[in-house]
């Protein structure tokens, strides 16, 4: 679905990885998306997945850091916290408990088909795969769950979670009693596969994304060395011309034209004409949005506040669905 016509009836969840900053592959990706529907009067809970970032990596990494530039992008992207629930996993005790009766809903082979989680043991650089690598799209349908998210606005790689995340709430109802669960839906953006400057998936750990927090000169450097081919004539193929097509893609999402009328305006000028195009109306586009970033960061205790304010809004709406559960269950002693 693409429209939402009553916001009143829905409730978003969605969120990231404390890995580092978002780049335009997430602000594209779903972002935007979250922004807008916010300004609609829709619901907003965004999860900071922190317990997600243990999959696939065996040392302790700087997570405060990270959970804050998390909370900077959203902030400066226009996620407005007096409307919207900026939580933290971990401080949320029972969205993590609801992970166990969903765990006995699904099979490990079921688990072992997600190509998603396939594709990132494939990229990842541990010797060995964690449980928790196999049962996180698990605690993800928890993560949509404990708030009854009937919407998930995610790029395409987040897809098989969401099929899981209904198959789970559909189970539940099934074996413990109808209605508890609703069994929510994905909101694709029109972009839901940016590529990165190196012609593959845009991701933090490839160093092939631009940052919202990145200045102009560095993205223009970015920009420079991405990918393209020897056809001097540009032309939008995403099939025959990924490297190109992602290009003229993004400047046609910061320009609002279509990536058509970007190459026509291009023609037969090259790949540096196009890096051009593509860097002024990156940088444009993403000025308004960095001057607000840098002038959130000189304020480090309203981050924090907050955290601590939708934290608190959470645990009370987790404990109230934890409750229910347990009730389901014929668990409430
Ligand atoms: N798996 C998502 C990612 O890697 C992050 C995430 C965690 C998420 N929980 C979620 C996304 C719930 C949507 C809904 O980007």
């Amino acid at each position: 679905m693409d429209t939402v016509t009553d916001p009143t009836r829905h409730r978003i969840l969605t969120g990231d990885r404390p890995t580092g900053r978002l780049h335009l592959g997430h602000y594209f990706g779903t972002l935007q998306n979250r922004v807008r529907l916010q300004g609609i009067g829709v619901e907003l809970y965004v999860v900071i997945a922190d317990y997600q970032v243990l999959t696939d990596r065996d040392v302790a990494d700087d997570l405060t850091g990270h959970v804050e530039e998390l909370v900077l992008d959203y902030l400066a992207a226009g996620v407005d916290p007096a409307r919207a629930t900026i939580f933290t996993h971990s401080a949320v005790p029972a969205l993590n408990q609801l992970l166990l009766p969903f765990l006995s809903l699904v099979s490990v082979a079921e688990l072992g088909r997600n190509p998603t989680v396939k594709d990132e043991i494939a990229h990842s650089r541990q010797s060995a795969v964690s449980g928790l690598m196999f049962t996180y799209p698990v605690h993800q349908a928890a993560d949509i769950l404990f708030c009854k998210a009937n919407l998930v606005p995610v790029g395409q790689d987040q897809l098989p979670h969401l099929e899981l995340t209904r198959t789970i709430a559909r189970r539940f109802n099934d074996r413990y009693g109808a209605g508890v669960f609703p069994e929510p839906e994905a909101l694709l953006s029109k972009a839901p596969l940016l590529l990165g400057t190196d012609g593959t998936k845009m991701s933090k750990s490839r160093g092939n994304a631009i940052t919202l927090a990145a200045g102009a000169d560095e993205t223009a450097r970015l920009i420079k060395r991405a990918k393209t081919d020897t056809d001097r004539h540009i032309s939008y193929d995403p099939a025959g011309r990924p490297e190109v097509s992602s290009l003229l893609l993004l400047a046609a999402l910061c320009l609002d034209r279509t990536p058509s009328q970007v190459a026509d305006g291009i023609g037969a000028a090259g790949s540096a004409a196009l890096k051009k195009v593509v860097t002024e109306a990156v940088n444009e586009y993403l000025a308004p949005i960095r001057a607000r970033r840098a002038e959130y960061a000189r304020d480090r205790a309203h981050l924090r506040t907050v955290l601590r304010e939708g934290n608190e809004r959470a645990r009370a709406v987790a404990d109230t669905t934890l409750a229910e559960v347990r009730a389901a269950m014929n668990s409430h002693y």
